[in-house]
């Protein structure tokens, strides 16, 4: 399984990235907005700042929502460095310009996934990844968890080399059980990698165990 940091702060990608597990990064504009990167050119920089952290995949949101929007601004995204995918909106012309980059052999993000007949859909375009969001399904008391579920069955049916992105994870558990289905890769923000370290019985085995070395010594 892959683990990705759902976050454009640099601070926490680089802290994400010395722990030596991380294989990448998805950003979107709400993202950037937090940590008050505006305007195209700021933008632009911060994507080639996050690839200098981090070495693996670096998600780039593009803003437009029509065909030649999208193509333009994903072909400048991905001419900024290797590890850039370019990050798709789930709409018609996200699945054309999906499509399209995959002919070209740049890769994709399908993002704001929720329906496994998307999911499908972005799988067909040749998309590099699908990400479904299964907190914002949770929020709204749907179950995100049972549509990992079902594309990870759609994809396997038919050998789909489409990697299911799980996204707007919240917390340790979705983790966990996005690992249990198969997605491929997680992304969410750090404390929901971080968060896997903990357990209360490695603080007081280790206490104990270094309790009992200083007696001997
Ligand atoms: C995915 O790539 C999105 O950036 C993200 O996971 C959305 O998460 P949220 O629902 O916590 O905003």
């Amino acid at each position: 399984m892959k683990f990705f940091i759902d976050t454009a702060n640099l601070d926490q990608i680089s802290e994400a990235q010395s722990l030596g597990i991380l294989d990448g990064v998805t950003t979107n504009p709400s993202l950037m907005a937090k940590e008050g990167i505006t305007g195209k050119q700021n933008i632009i920089d911060h994507y080639k700042k996050i690839c200098s952290i981090v070495d693996g995949d670096v998600s780039a949101e593009v803003i437009s929502t029509d065909f030649e929007g999208m193509i333009s601004e994903g072909e400048l995204l991905a001419a900024l460095h290797p590890q850039i995918v370019v990050k798709l909106p789930m709409i018609k012309d996200g699945i054309k310009a999906c499509k399209y980059f995959a002919d070209k052999g740049i890769r994709t993000n399908v993002t704001l996934v929720f329906s496994s007949g998307q999911a499908l859909l972005a799988a067909k375009a040749g998309a590099t990844y699908v990400s479904p969001f299964l907190g914002r399904l949770d929020d709204i008391s749907t179950d995100g968890l049972h549509l990992i579920s079902e594309i990870r069955h759609i994809y396997n049916n038919y050998g789909f080399q489409t990697e299911i992105l799980a996204a707007s994870i919240r917390h340790t558990m979705h983790v966990i059980d996005c690992a249990k289905i198969g997605a491929d890769v997680m992304t969410g923000p750090l404390s929901s990698i971080t968060g896997l370290l903990n357990h209360p019985l490695t603080d007081i085995g280790l206490a104990k165990f270094l309790e009992d070395y200083k007696k001997g010594n």
